[in-house]
């Protein structure tokens, strides 16, 4: 069985951190979503992994390299555009061949891990697995109706939900599914989507299975989900120091300082992880912090919020609730007037006190 990964797309939704970088590399807990979706894979024993790629490709590349860290062989498919995730596939199909697949949307993130789904697939009669959550915001994603336990339909995004049960970005198929992907036509947001393909399938009489996921996913697509995954995966994490903290800090709760890291004169309330060469100065680090690497806080109060790499956030008073990008510099300015002076990207959001 092989794994095809989709890291291609166009990230809108998590603009402006996206203008520079692919959504699947922002790091929850500090690490990129796409790390726990390959080791998901792997740990269900798939290791021949296809990851499909688009404009971030080189990002991508250099940060999975030739996946043998994860003891896993990585061949990168290239998408020319970000046409549908049923597209991908068809990009995908030189490399899937005839063997059954488990797709794996790049920037979802399951807790749990994956190897039952895969074990029920491989041992039942099925054609297709798709996995259902019930989510108070249907709407948002594609949605399965079901009759007498069945799958009868799957409907992409419907103004008009007709249940709450979210298709999540983890699919199995068997090879039936290019014939699928060749018959389809495009949605009306110019797609070739996945839950036609699917449909395309049921409606062909081939046994599309469903199951339900109990435990926590997540499709990091978005902001305010970016925070929640960050929560979820800092409440698992084992506390650690690899850094240093001075007599003059205290660490309460379960924090992780990776190597380099330095604390001095602060306080870090867990679950938090602060960076590879990261200082804390003079600052408090509050609960479900992820704090990247190369980063900098002095004379701050951070808390529930993501920092990524090579940023600096001095003097700042007190910043909850919050995604801060890479290189940004956040501090007092001296000069007078005395005055907001910012320098924001587009689709930026700011929150003025
Ligand atoms: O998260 C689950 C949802 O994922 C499902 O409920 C929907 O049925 C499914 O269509 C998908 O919806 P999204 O709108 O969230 O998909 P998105 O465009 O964000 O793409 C998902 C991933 O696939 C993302 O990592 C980018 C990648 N992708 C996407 C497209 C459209 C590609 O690599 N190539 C593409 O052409």
């Amino acid at each position: 069985m092989k794994g095809l990964i989709l890291s291609g797309g166009k990230g809108t939704r998590l603009r402006p951190l996206t203008y520079t970088g692919a959504k699947q590399l922002v790091p929850i807990a500090n690490k990129p979503v796409l790390f726990y979706v390959i080791e998901d894979l792997v740990d269900a024993g798939i290791t021949d992994l296809g990851v499909v790629v688009g404009d971030t490709a080189p990002q991508v590349q250099e940060a999975i390299g030739d996946g043998s860290r994860f003891g896993a062989r990585v061949t990168y498919i290239h998408q020319p555009a970000p046409l549908g995730i049923a597209h991908a596939v068809k990009v995908a199909q030189p490399f899937l061949g005839d063997e059954p697949f488990v797709l794996f949307l790049g920037d979802n993130l399951v807790r749990d891990g994956i190897a039952p789904l895969v074990d029920y697939f491989r041992t039942g009669e099925m054609n297709s697995l798709i996995v259902l959550k019930e989510v108070p915001n249907p709407q948002d994603f594609g949605v399965a109706e079901i009759e007498d336990g069945r799958v009868v339909r799957l409907v992409e995004k419907p103004l008009h939900p007709k249940s709450n049960l979210a298709v999540i970005g983890i699919y199995l198929f068997d090879h039936h599914v290019f014939e699928a992907v060749e018959r389809i036509r495009p949605s009306r947001r110019g797609e070739l989507e996945i839950t036609d393909t699917i449909q395309y399938l049921i409606d062909r009489g081939l046994l599309v299975n469903a199951c339900h996921l109990e435990g926590y996913w997540t499709d990091t697509g978005k902001m305010d989900d970016m925070l929640e995954a960050n929560r979820w995966i800092l409440e698992q994490i084992e506390p650690r120091c690899d850094g240093t903290v001075d007599s003059a800090s205290t660490l309460y709760g379960k924090v992780v300082l990776e190597p380099g890291a330095e604390v001095v004169n602060s306080v870090i309330r867990g679950p938090a992880i602060i960076g590879e060469r990261t200082r804390i100065m003079n600052s408090y680090v509050g609960p479900f912090t992820s704090i990247y690497y190369d980063c900098l806080v002095v004379d701050s109060e951070i808390e529930h919020s993501i920092v990524l790499e090579r940023s600096r956030i001095e003097a700042a008073g007190r910043i909850e609730d919050s995604l801060i990008g890479r290189n940004v510099e956040i501090g007092r300015s001296p000069a007078k007037p005395r005055a907001y002076k910012l320098v924001l990207g587009d689709h930026s959001k700011v929150g003025i006190l």
